[in-house]
């Protein structure tokens, strides 16, 4: 839409899981489609508003008509997304690893011949919702996050959107017996400041259209 209510604005959109190599071969990921995020900047796209994409190791078809930054890691997801702003509003869809490898090997690790295991350390990667959220200067209008969770779904939720900074929290249940995570539909809350708004359970791409909408709304 040329003309759509959201002509004029840039929107950030992260997606898709993060990729954290072990060594050259071998990495930690998650089980994030991508669906719903590429949904999202379609949905965006479509009211009119110029999307940033940026994107970790997705199964989903990549949105159209945005410009796609293809990154593997959280640490690499960050550097996108402080590159790309200023941004008039940012979609935090992305399920970023919380841990990355401490010290990934340059080489292949192999199997020993005493049959010696390898052990792993971890260390923390950047929130980059929470970072984002809590800027002085370039913190975008409005700022949505995500929140994937399997017990007392709107509480975290509602804390996690204090926690962050963000404005809105886009909550949902990802029990394995949702089929939610890798699957089609979403049955989503969105927590604002003053409420939480439980929405019916509908396609990933209703979902993404509903939200685009109340997105369009706040950055009139
Ligand atoms: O803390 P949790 O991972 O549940 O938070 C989910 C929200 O935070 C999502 O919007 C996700 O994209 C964002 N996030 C992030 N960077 C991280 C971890 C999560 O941007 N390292």
């Amino acid at each position: 839409l040329l003309n759509g209510p959201l002509k004029g604005k840039h929107i950030l959109v992260t997606s898709g899981p993060t990729h954290e190599p072990i060594d050259p071969v071998r990495y930690i990921a998650n089980r994030s489609s991508g669906a719903q995020g590429s949904a999202i900047a379609n949905a965006l796209i479509a009211l009119g508003a110029r999307v940033t994409f940026i994107t970790g190791p997705a199964r989903a078809e990549m949105p159209m008509g945005c410009v796609i930054e293809r990154v593997q890691t959280a640490g690499e997801m960050l550097t996108a997304v402080e590159k790309t702003l200023p941004v008039d509003g940012a979609v935090f869809a992305a399920a970023v690893a919380d841990w990355r490898v401490t010290s990934a090997s340059d080489s292949k690790i192999k199997k020993t011949k005493s049959g010696d295991l390898p052990t792993l350390s971890f260390a923390e990667n950047p929130d980059i919702l929470a970072t984002v959220s809590q800027m002085k200067k370039l913190r975008p209008k409005l700022i949505v996050g995500f929140a994937a969770e399997t017990d007392d779904v709107i509480d975290n939720a509602t804390a996690k959107r204090a926690r962050k900074g963000c404005d809105w929290i886009v909550a949902n249940d990802v029990s394995p017996e949702t089929g939610i995570m890798g699957g089609a539909e979403n049955d989503v809350t969105l927590i604002t400041p003053d409420a939480a708004h439980d929405w019916p359970r509908m396609s990933k791409d209703a979902v993404a259209q509903k939200l685009a909408a109340e997105i369009a709304k706040a950055l009139k």
